[in-house]
């Protein structure tokens, strides 16, 4: 029996004949195919623009760049995600600013938030952590304290969240600037490393394309400080035909995710992830709440499929953090959401007996 692994990337014939299409052209960089791709994801989004880009941390640098944070500013931030969502702060010589995430849905508490603000808060990262878009009210918050969100999506491709006015907001179109992954595990990819950049705000637009291209106005001076972020025309030719499934992938995995929680639902060693009010999980990861984290993982194992536990150590813990003034704090949520989560493989690409296999593992947990 095949091993089931927790991710596994779509190819198929329309994706190899768009990448051999790039190539034979001979036109590899700065073509059609960027162009294509970044409208075609503002259009997916919502968002007013988006702009191709080499990965998602590279996306993140280049928001904070954007948003004109730097040195003397305090950036709030999870501690509770991947590391990449606090370290882009320091790369840009600003302070980030832990706090604590929901217990249920896994992002940034807004309550915790507002508590950090001091006047030398100039920004927000919010993350839609697993696919869950986070609270709607950290817009709020950010717009009355005139704070720049900056919206980590590298694992929300298609989620959406409805807000307080009825309307639907996507993920990308959630913030002032939207960073997205492309890595080969995510919703959707690009045939290697790749990321965007979506906004909302007109005046960030023309910006946002600029760095990715070494902070250069059209006739090529360098205007600020920017770098060569720019994706390759394969990667982008991918990612247009990837794009137009993606919605179809984010509704198969809610189906699957779907099957899950009904088979533990009432099972006293598992619990299902909640999912908040008004919103569409994208569900790039479905994590179970277990006092049993090792003893599935490994009951998985046994039965040969991938499991694996998320952020067991919180990044202000980490060693790269050894200096940051929160290095020993301690943050009640994110503790116990390392200590007790547990992912098991929904992507998209899993077929029936794939899913049934992983029903049956849910189905026979059990601690001796
Ligand atoms: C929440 C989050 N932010 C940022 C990133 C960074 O993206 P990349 O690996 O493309 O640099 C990732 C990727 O794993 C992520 O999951």
């Amino acid at each position: 029996m095949d091993r089931i692994p927790t991710g596994r990337p779509s190819w198929d014939e329309a994706m190899r004949n768009a990448a051999l299409a790039v190539l034979d052209s001979k036109r590899w960089v700065k073509g059609s195919q960027g162009k294509a791709f970044g409208l075609a994801f503002a259009d997916h989004c919502g968002a007013l623009s988006a702009t191709p880009c080499q990965n998602g941390s590279s996306a993140l640098w280049a928001a904070l760049r954007i948003a004109n944070i730097g040195p003397g500013d305090e950036v709030i931030v999870p501690s509770y995600t991947f590391i990449s969502t606090a370290t882009c702060i320091l790369l840009v010589g600003a302070t980030p600013v832990f706090v604590d995430v929901e217990p249920d849905y896994f992002c940034l508490d807004v309550g915790a938030v507002q508590k950090a603000i001091t006047p030398s808060t100039k920004g927000v990262i919010g993350v839609h952590l697993f696919g869950q878009p986070y609270d709607p009210e950290l817009v709020t918050l950010c717009t009355s304290h005139g704070l720049t969100l900056i919206e980590d999506a590298a694992q929300a491709h298609g989620a959406s969240q409805q807000f307080q006015n009825g309307s639907k907001r996507v993920a990308g179109s959630m913030g002032d600037i939207g960073c997205f992954s492309f890595f080969p595990s995510k919703n959707m990819a690009v045939g290697g490393e790749g990321g965007m950049l979506t906004t909302t705000r007109q005046a960030y637009t023309a910006k946002i394309s600029g760095i990715t291209n070494h902070g250069r106005s059209p006739d090529l001076e360098a205007m600020e400080l920017g770098s060569n972020l720019r994706m390759s025309e394969v990667s982008a030719a991918i990612g247009l035909e990837q794009l137009k499934n993606l919605d179809s992938w984010v509704e198969r995995r809610h189906k699957t995710a779907t099957l899950y929680t009904e088979a533990i639902e009432d099972n006293p060693l598992l619990q299902p992830p909640r999912v908040r009010p008004g919103a569409e999980h994208a569900w790039h990861q479905y994590c179970v709440h277990t006092n049993h984290p090792e003893a599935l993982v490994e009951h998985f194992d046994h039965l040969g499929i991938d499991a694996r536990r998320y952020y067991t150590t919180p990044i202000h813990h980490q060693a790269v953090f050894a200096t940051h003034p929160q290095h020993s704090a301690e943050l009640e949520n994110t503790n116990k959401l390392g200590a007790t989560l547990v992912a098991i493989p929904v992507m998209h690409e899993l077929t029936e007996v794939e899913i049934q296999r992983i029903l049956e593992a849910l189905t026979t947990f059990k601690i001796a």
